[in-house]
């Protein structure tokens, strides 16, 4: 390999670090579970740690297309407290 096509890769690598690090800091950021009456359930189980196993599925007792959609593009599987945190 010459010299030049080395160098090529560099950049290459070092460019998609740099854009990676710039998407994830401009990405939005997920918003907290509410400390409202409505998640209080939801709250309390977490702080309980019953573990939070069974609390997000309560999530989508409420946040399911029928009630409260999701943004379209936004994640549905089931682990939403992995990006929304919740503090009791
Ligand atoms: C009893 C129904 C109910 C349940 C269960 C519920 N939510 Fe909500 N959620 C709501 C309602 C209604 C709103 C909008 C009004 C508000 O902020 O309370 C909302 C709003 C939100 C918001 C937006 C907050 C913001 O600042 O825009 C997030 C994030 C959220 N819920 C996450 C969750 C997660 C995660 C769970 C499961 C751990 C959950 N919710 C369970 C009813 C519920
Ligand atoms: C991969 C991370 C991620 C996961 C997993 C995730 N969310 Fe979100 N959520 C976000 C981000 C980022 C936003 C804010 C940007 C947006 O509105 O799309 C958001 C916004 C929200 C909002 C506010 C919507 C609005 O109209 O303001 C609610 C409610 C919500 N999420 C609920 C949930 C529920 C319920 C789950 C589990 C089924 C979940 N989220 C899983 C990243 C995530």
């Amino acid at each position: 390999m010459n010299r030049e096509r080395k160098l090529w890769h560099y950049y290459a690598v070092v460019g998609a670090v740099l854009l990676l690090a710039l998407l994830t800091f401009f990405r939005q950021r997920p918003p907290m579970v509410p400390r409202d009456e409505m998640h209080r359930p939801v709250l309390e189980r977490v702080a309980v740690r019953t573990g939070s196993q069974g609390v997000e599925e309560m999530c989508a007792e409420c946040h399911s297309p029928q009630q409260i959609p999701l943004p379209s593009g936004h994640p549905t599987d089931g682990k939403c407290l992995t990006c929304h945190p919740a503090v009791p």
